[in-house]
């Protein structure tokens, strides 16, 4: 925890602000990511940022890494306004930024990764390779990795690459350093190595910017905290002012739980209901580890939990895809093993990943991709273009697809209308499990409630539904019962009485 009472953080917030952002307005088209925002950030300090997705935090760390030049408002370093033009700029006034998205080169070697762009040279323009790995190993082994500095970094798992991508900027020298969501993909252990790494910047009088969904590790390094929520800036306070169920307050806006659909829901777990799919003990060596969920007939269960919590590798798991090292999977009682999506789908499994572009034929007609989940039952040699056509034309009707006509290149159809497509090819072969990623994620209003409304009737003919989101809305809307997930373990189940948004930011 943050040591409160005598000893003031390392970083004592009296002290002048090392960077002042001032009135701060962006907008993106018509979307308007920051409204008159000010932020300051003292030196020697590590400072929380939070917010809800969309709230505006990335674009407000952009502008001060020189991502982002065309902004009203103003910014100060060392109380002087600067006007940065580029990413280059700002490393030169002092402010290095890991971005949210990894932007490591999988087919460069850790120490090349490591030192991009900024290779050391010998004389006669030649990069000095021994300096260059020797230099990376004492990095990384400060972060405690013990790593060869010339394996090839696409080859490590995704939290060692995040780690060696983290310590790029850590040891840039930057006196100002943004983590944009850098713990996402790294395992408790590998977040106490980047905390004592934190800890060491803020003793030499760095100052750090984290961001991150996980509001125990927020509580637990910042000495302040700034909350965002829609683009303004709710409060700025000392962390030892603050607990994590204030923080959510500012985040989601009190009061606001009982007023907009999705924001709250009444469970109704019912486990009288026949098991149909048992998973137990599931693990795959890497992102997830130990998981247990059973998906009742009739039901939606929901999976919640932050990008990167093993969702993905949750659903793939359970639909024959990805290598699992330990756990076991009963459908009906009776032990399977899929070894392949086929295998899955022939069990009676269906699956809509979050990427649909990966699951339909976007260059193909709408009736062919609704009938390619039938195409094991019917003999593909009489199989009559007439008859899945026909079939289509009965759930264009069914799920309002626009336009209506099965001959479209599924490519230009709308995504929620893609979306729908990826269903119906489900309602032609009711499975007996249907499993699906982010089903409304992106999706405008009209195509969502169409969407819930298929997934509310699949599960109304006694389909057991999991449906896995980084939404809490989506799964507030969706399920009866729930399970979180936090870094590839279940972290807590809902299964009746009443929850809302704070508890699920709560839990995960
Ligand atoms: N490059 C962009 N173009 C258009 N809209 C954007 C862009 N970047 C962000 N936005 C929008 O600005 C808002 C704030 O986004 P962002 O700063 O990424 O939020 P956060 O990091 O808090 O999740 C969102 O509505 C987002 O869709
Ligand atoms: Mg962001």
């Amino acid at each position: 925890m943050t040591a409160g009472g005598l000893t003031p953080p390392a970083g004592s917030v009296s002290d002048a602000p090392v960077l002042q952002m001032i009135g701060v307005t962006k907008t993106f088209g018509g979307v308007q990511a920051l409204r008159d925002v000010d932020f300051d950030l003292a030196p020697g300090e590590i400072h929380g940022l939070v917010g809800e997705n969309g709230a505006g935090k990335s674009t407000m760390m952009k502008i001060i890494a020189g991502v982002y030049h065309g902004f009203e408002g103003e910014m100060r370093v060392d109380g002087r306004p600067v006007h940065l033009r580029s990413p280059a700029d700002a490393l030169a006034a002092g402010i290095g930024m890991v971005h949210q998205e990894l932007s490591i080169v999988p087919d460069l070697t850790v120490a090349e990764n490591v030192f991009l762009g900024v290779q050391p040279i010998m004389a006669g323009g030649v990069v000095d390779w021994g300096r260059m790995k020797r230099e990376a190993r004492t990095q990384l082994a400060s972060l405690g990795l013990d790593i060869d500095p010339s394996t090839r970094i696409g080859s490590l798992p995704v939290g060692l690459q995040q780690l060696i991508e983290l310590s790029r900027v850590l040891f840039s020298g930057a006196k100002i350093i943004i983590l944009d969501e850098p713990t996402s993909a790294l395992s408790p252990p590998e977040v106490a190595r980047l905390f004592d790494a934190l800890r060491r910047l803020r003793a030499q009088g760095r100052t750090i910017v984290f961001i991150s969904h996980f509001l125990d590790d927020v509580v637990d390094i910042s000495d302040r905290v700034t909350v965002f929520r829609n683009g303004s800036k709710v409060i700025t306070e000392r962390t030892s002012a603050l607990t994590k169920d204030s923080i959510i307050a500012h985040m989601i806006g009190r009061g606001a739980a009982d007023m907009h659909m999705g924001e709250s829901t009444e469970l109704s777990g019912d486990d009288s209901r026949a098991v149909v799919l048992s998973a137990t003990g599931l693990s795959d060596g890497q992102m997830i580890r130990d998981i247990s969920i059973k998906l009742r007939r009739g039901e939606i269960t929901g999976v919640y939990g932050f990008m990167g919590c093993g969702q993905v590798e949750l659903a793939r798991a359970l639909f024959g895809k990805g290598k699992l090292t330990s756990g076991d999977i009963k459908l009906d009682g009776e032990t399977v093993s899929f070894r392949s999506t086929a295998t899955a789908r022939r069990a009676g499994i269906g699956y809509v990943p979050e990427n649909r572009r990966m699951m339909l034929f976007r260059t193909e007609p709408m009736y062919k991709n609704v009938s390619i989940a039938i195409l094991d039952k019917i003999d593909r040699f009489f199989l009559r273009p007439s008859r899945e056509r026909a079939i289509t034309e009965g759930h264009i009707k069914d799920l309002q697809i626009r336009p209506p006509l099965p001959n479209i290149a599924l490519g230009n159809l709308s995504g929620g209308n893609q979306q729908k497509v990826a269903l119906a090819k489900w309602l032609t072969e009711i499975p007996k499990v249907l499993i699906l990623s982010e089903p409304t994620r992106g999706m405008d209003v009209g195509a969502k409630e169409d969407v819930i409304r298929i997934v509310r009737s699949l599960r109304d003919r006694g389909v057991a539904v999991l449906v896995l989101s980084t939404e809490p809305e989506t799964i507030l809307t969706l399920a009866d019962r729930v399970t979180v997930l936090k870094r590839g373990v279940v972290a807590r189940e809902f299964s009746s009485g009443h929850i809302d948004k704070a508890d699920l930011l709560a839990a995960a």
